[in-house]
């Protein structure tokens, strides 16, 4: 039995918890949006073509926002293709995915999609192989009230309201070899910055996020942050980190321990934009958008898609990873991550939604079900309110071949009005661990529930023929006696306690 005492100050609260952490990110790649979100005819399918059953699990999922369209796949889109009547729109390649793109979803169509979810749509512009005309384009089509070439063929095109994009992602990972128009950070400060001035010019109150290093590991990580912003600083709100794990070699001590190197990773980014700060005296802050973040099985990748030119399959299933336990519990704790940075992570999604590297699987034809990641976003999406508490952990440690000591317990805290939030995680494999926590400067009294995303076998996962075996469960070794809580978890686990 491992023991972790937990030291919770709620005078001392790191920052509002933005809604904006719970969202997501819908790719055109692989089974994604077509056979994903949309599949005309199948049971389940609306006027649109969308599946009433994948709008269901999403909104249950508690997504927020959503960044669209891409991804690798921006960088070869022509957003005109994707509006208008669907009879007349472009069939093109999709070179980030070797497949075909349809065109037959577009803004208009994701757009409405994203009013049944309940979501805010984030829309990325193409800064790979188009620029800043297109993007103002884009931005005059979508938010102008009225009156231009472009705004009224908006409305001609079914939609009399803007659709008012606050968020704007400029490109996408433009420090990649993979990428479309891979640019050095100077270039891609300079454009960027180019950019975020003319689309101010249309809409001054645009919320623009540039694009940080494509992970920590990239081989420019560091500079390529300092460079861009010191082209771009005054002109952008956002850095974008990105950022997917995965179990490698059967390590799951490293794997569990993930959110170490996310910490690091946030941690880093903002003294790179802080120190950008200091040298231009500036007033302003530059916050993280965390707007890829996962597990993602990228080794299991084939090599290269498949490169023939004959062959340019539609919607091919791409990274369909069918999520274990172990990978829930590292979602949960990547979560806990970006809450414990509540102050400068002011926007988050998770890569991506459905079937492609994703928490909701949608079988052609069939039915949709949660993989085990779902559960921890879902719990975690309705709990954490208000701020986020600084947490003390005090438990021992573990080597890990990748992120050295590592505490075997980690924990995350909202409180808002009332009601608390605790998020823990037990990272050892064969041990349970036993946390207790002074809660009683909190003021809570009751325990609402406490939930475990847990089992026996840390690789169980969810298929189409069991779709619950990998679930949340009540979790009863938990008590709440004069403000001092403990709690078992389970190894392998993922926990949230609610608290009135
Ligand atoms: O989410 C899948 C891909 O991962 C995205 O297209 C790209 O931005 C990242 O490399």
């Amino acid at each position: 039995m491992v023991r972790a005492r937990l030291t919770i100050d709620p005078a001392r609260p790191v920052g509002p918890v933005s809604r904006r952490l719970f969202g997501a990110f819908v790719e055109h790649m692989g089974r994604g949006v077509y056979g994903g979100i949309h599949e005309p005819g199948h049971p389940e399918a609306d006027r649109d073509g969308f599946r009433r059953d994948v709008v269901d699990l999403v909104k249950e999922m508690g997504v927020t926002t959503v960044r669209y369209p891409g991804g690798n796949f921006v960088s070869g889109f022509r957003w005109e293709d994707s509006v208008g009547p669907r009879d007349q729109r472009p069939v093109r390649l999709n070179l980030a995915w070797h497949s075909t793109e349809t065109n037959e979803v577009g803004l208009h169509e994701f757009a409405s999609w994203l009013e049944q979810v309940g979501a805010e749509l984030m829309l990325a512009v193409n800064l790979g192989t188009r620029g800043t005309l297109e993007a103002l384009d884009l931005l005059e089509y979508a938010n102008v009230p009225s009156g231009t070439t472009l705004a009224e063929q908006r409305i001609r095109n079914g939609r009399r309201q803007p659709f008012d994009v606050r968020m704007w992602c400029l490109g996408n990972e433009m420090d990649g070899p993979w990428q479309l128009g891979q640019m050095s950070a100077e270039d891609y400060g300079r454009l960027a910055a180019r950019t975020a001035k003319a689309m101010r010019q249309v809409d001054p109150g645009l919320e623009l996020v540039a694009c940080g290093s494509s992970g920590a590991a990239m081989p420019t990580f560091g500079e390529w942050e300092r460079t861009v912003l010191t082209h771009a600083y005054d002109d952008v709100d956002y850095l974008s980190c990105h950022a997917y794990y995965e179990e490698k070699d059967g390590d799951l001590g490293s794997f569990l321990a993930s959110a170490t190197d996310m910490d690091r990773f946030i941690e880093t980014v903002v003294a790179t934009a802080d120190h950008v700060k200091a040298v231009r005296r500036s007033p302003r802050t530059i916050n993280v958008s965390f707007d890829e973040w996962n597990v993602w099985y990228l080794s299991r990748v084939p090599a290269g898609l498949a490169r023939r030119i004959d062959d340019w399959p539609l919607a091919p299933a791409i990274s369909e990873d069918p999520y274990t336990v172990a990978d829930g519990v590292v979602v949960g704790n990547l979560l806990m991550s970006l809450i414990r940075h509540a102050d400068r992570v002011t926007s988050a999604s998770i890569a991506q939604l459905v079937n492609v590297i994703a928490p909701i699987a949608a079988e052609p034809r069939g039915p949709a079900w949660r993989r085990s990641t779902f559960f921890p976003f879902a719990a975690t999406s309705r709990l954490a309110r208000g701020v986020a508490l600084r947490v003390g952990v005090d438990c021992p440690g573990y080597d890990t071949a990748e992120h050295g000591e590592v505490p075997v317990v980690d924990a995350a805290a909202t409180a808002d009005d009332g009601v608390a939030a605790l998020f823990l995680v037990n990272r050892s494999q064969t041990e349970e661990a036993e946390v207790t926590v002074d809660l009683a400067p909190l003021g809570v009294r009751t325990i609402e529930e406490v939930l475990t995303l847990s089992d026996p076998d840390p690789h169980a996962a969810n298929t189409s023929d069991r779709q619950d075996r990998v679930r949340l469960r009540p979790n009863p070794r938990a008590a709440l006696i004069g403000g001092r809580l403990s709690v078992s978890l389970p190894p392998v686990s993922w926990t949230a306690v609610s608290l009135h």
